[in-house]
């Protein structure tokens, strides 16, 4: 089938004659559209009375619900945009950038079971639960059971996972996207498919390769990973003027090499460097370790925390350990903040005196940061072709720039993508070159935007953006895109296009 002319009513009573109850179907008209609409929205970039809006949103309550979603969008001319968590940098999983594209939202917060098997180390988990929902049902089954995925709660796992996924366990135990064992996906032609019915190629392409383009996944298996009963934490802060930039430039060379059941991330805002460490090990252990590789922190016994994986996760989410394990269950309301990121790798240690050139931009602009995740580890043994993600050995770490405000108006907003902009061209001389890449979950519009040739999605316009996410593995991506989904129905202003054939 391919992509009819657009009819919305006829797309709204396909899906009530596919037995999608009206209630779960929330149009423009309806009281319950906008608070459907905000309700998992980040980022007030993407509220304004000007961006562009879905003519549904369809929050599926099962997986016939999704189904009938991607069927009706295709019969009656309405693509359809995956949204489990909301998270996306740039609010594609809600807005078009292509104000004539008539879309609807297919919703999968209600899809958030969570089912652990403590026996098997495994747990299937619904693309619309959040990071934080996951971390609980594990921690509630097992202290010494975990997964490795990111930092922040209220992220979802559907869009998480498709673009990779890191946290405090990557140098351990690698992606979330690498401890995937089985999916279940919506396929362009509304279809159910498991691993085996997939294929291998498309099983690939799901575990990093970025949400949208593929399929909607509506629920994931996942191999859950080992950690000790008591675990380490600790943060550190140093002023900019006690050693911070000392401290940043030698923590390059050291945090990607350190023995992989420690984590070394540093956030650097306003004036100071704050150290933030995970160890699968007691604190005696890692004062050691800290002593002997690097002394120049001062850390020792008394900084260190002794908790379990579980209050870990909300150390990080909530810089407390005291706090109560049930915020990680609370999936935000309203989103707060305007923010803008942008992504680089790092492969050479950056200069003390590029370091020092940083700080006059993190005083001018107070709401402003940097996030500084090492690598090294698991994720350095991962073969670069192994999942789409490409950024494995080699890169010391993901370096990402955050500006975040809370003001309105159009001359806020300019000012800090100037300073995003700005802090981020400075950085050139000393990142990854050729392509300079940067993480597809981070995702940044700077980098590139599909063009529609024809009808589908221009493979080498996309090219420009594409490998700078996803570097070699691009072009298998869009090969597995011509196999799966050659009408291109699912796409977003950065979706993997279909590779043309060969002529
Ligand atoms: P959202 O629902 O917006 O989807 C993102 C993209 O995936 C969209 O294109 C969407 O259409 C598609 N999609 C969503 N669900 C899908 C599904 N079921 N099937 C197919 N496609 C689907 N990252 C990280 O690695 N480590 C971290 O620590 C953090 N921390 C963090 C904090 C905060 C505050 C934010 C806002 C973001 C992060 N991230 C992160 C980035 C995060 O991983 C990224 O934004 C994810 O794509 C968010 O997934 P959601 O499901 O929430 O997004």
């Amino acid at each position: 089938a391919g992509f009819a002319a657009g009819d919305d009513d006829a797309f709204i009573r396909c899906l009530a004659a596919a037995a999608v109850p009206p209630r779960l179907v929330h149009t423009p008209g309806s009281a319950s559209y906008a608070p459907t609409l905000v309700s998992s929205i980040r980022n007030l970039r993407f509220v304004t009375p000007g961006t562009p809006r879905p003519l549904a949103i369809v929050a599926a309550a099962e997986a016939g619900h999704a189904q009938a979603a991607v069927r009706c969008g295709r019969r009656h001319g309405v693509r359809v945009r995956a949204r489990s968590g909301g998270h996306d940098y740039e609010g594609l999983s809600y807005l078009s950038l292509d104000r004539r594209e008539r879309f609807a939202v297919l919703d999968l917060a209600a899809l958030r079971d969570v089912r652990v098997d403590a026996d098997r180390a495994e747990a299937w988990v619904g693309s619309g639960a959040t990071l934080g929902e996951l971390y609980y049902a594990v921690g509630a089954a097992s202290r010494t059971l975990a997964f490795p995925a990111g930092v922040c709660p209220t992220v979802g796992v559907g869009g998480h996972i498709s673009g990779g996924g890191f946290g405090t366990l990557m140098r351990r135990y690698g992606l979330a996207a690498d401890n995937v064992l089985d999916a279940v996906l919506v396929d362009a032609d509304g279809r159910l498919l498991n691993r085996t019915t997939m294929g291998e190629g498309l099983f690939w392409a799901i575990r990093g390769g970025g949400g949208e383009s593929f399929g909607v996944v509506l629920s994931w298996k996942l191999r859950l990973v080992r950690v000790p009963e008591t675990v380490t934490v600790f943060t550190i802060r140093r002023p900019r003027n006690q050693s911070a930039t000392d401290l940043i430039t030698k923590w390059q060379e050291i945090s990607p090499s350190l023995p992989r059941d420690v984590i070394l991330r540093v956030v650097v805002q306003s004036q100071h460097a704050q150290f933030e460490s995970l160890f699968l090990g007691r604190c005696r252990r890692l004062a050691r370790l800290m002593r002997a590789r690097f002394p120049e922190l001062g850390m020792t016994q008394s900084d260190c925390q002794e908790i379990t994986w579980i209050q870990s996760t909300v150390y990080f989410a909530f810089y407390s350990s005291s706090k109560p394990l049930e915020l990680l269950l609370d999936r935000g309301t309203e989103p707060d903040r305007y923010f803008k990121a942008k992504s680089d790798y790092v492969q050479e240690p950056i200069p003390r005196h590029a370091w020092e050139s940083t700080w006059p931009w993190l005083e001018e602009h107070d709401a402003g940061l940097l996030i500084l995740d090492p690598y090294g580890g698991e994720m350095a043994r991962v073969s670069p072709a192994a999942t789409p993600f490409p950024h494995r050995k080699g890169n010391l770490y993901n370096l990402q720039y955050y500006s975040f405000w809370f003001e309105h108006g159009a001359e806020t907003l300019e000012r800090h993508l100037s300073w995003v902009r700005g802090l981020y061209g400075e950085m050139e001389p000393y990142v990854s070159k050729n392509p300079r890449t940067g993480y597809v979950n981070y995702r940044d519009m700077d980098l590139g935007r599909n063009e529609i040739e024809g009808n589908v999605t221009s493979y080498t316009k996309g090219k420009v953006w594409g490998e700078k996410y996803f570097r070699g593995n691009f072009e298998r991506l869009a090969a597995v895109k011509a196999m799966v989904d050659p009408d291109d129905f699912f796409r977003n202003e950065q979706s993997i296009p279909p590779l043309p054939a060969a002529k």
